[in-house]
């Protein structure tokens, strides 16, 4: 009898393991390896201001929408990135036009 329940709870572990495997889902929106970016102004701003506190490569793991692009700079800036209003319009352009989400489908 405690055998058949020590069954049962395990089935339930690998039932609920299997669901969670199932919720782990792919990135949304993966994006090429870092060392693919373009090399315009903007990426050489990136490399140089934006590095301090985390890599390059984890600016660009994700392809991001333009309007998080806009929102992630401005909140880099008030978190301390050393860019001026330009400079930050700069990297923003940049990363909306090389690093965002595909436009949705009307
Ligand atoms: C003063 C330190 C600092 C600088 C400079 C900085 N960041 Fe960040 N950044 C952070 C911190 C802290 C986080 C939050 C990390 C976390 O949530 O684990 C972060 C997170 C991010 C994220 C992930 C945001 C998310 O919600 O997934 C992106 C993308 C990013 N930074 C881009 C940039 C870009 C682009 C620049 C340059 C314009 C920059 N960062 C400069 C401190 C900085």
């Amino acid at each position: 009898m405690a055998a058949r329940r020590m069954d049962l709870i395990l089935a339930m572990f690998v039932a609920l393991g299997g669901l969670s495997l199932a919720r782990a889902e792919p990135p949304v929106a993966p994006a090429p390896p870092a060392e693919a970016a373009p090399v315009e102004p903007g990426l050489a701003l990136i490399q140089g201001r934006c590095v301090g506190c985390h890599e390059v490569g984890f600016i660009l793991q994700t392809r991001r929408s333009a309007t998080e692009w806009g929102d992630i700079v401005s909140e880099m800036v008030g978190r301390g990135a050393d860019l001026t209003d330009d400079e930050a319009a700069q990297v923003r352009t940049y990363l909306e036009k090389n690093w965002s989400t595909p436009a949705k489908a009307p």
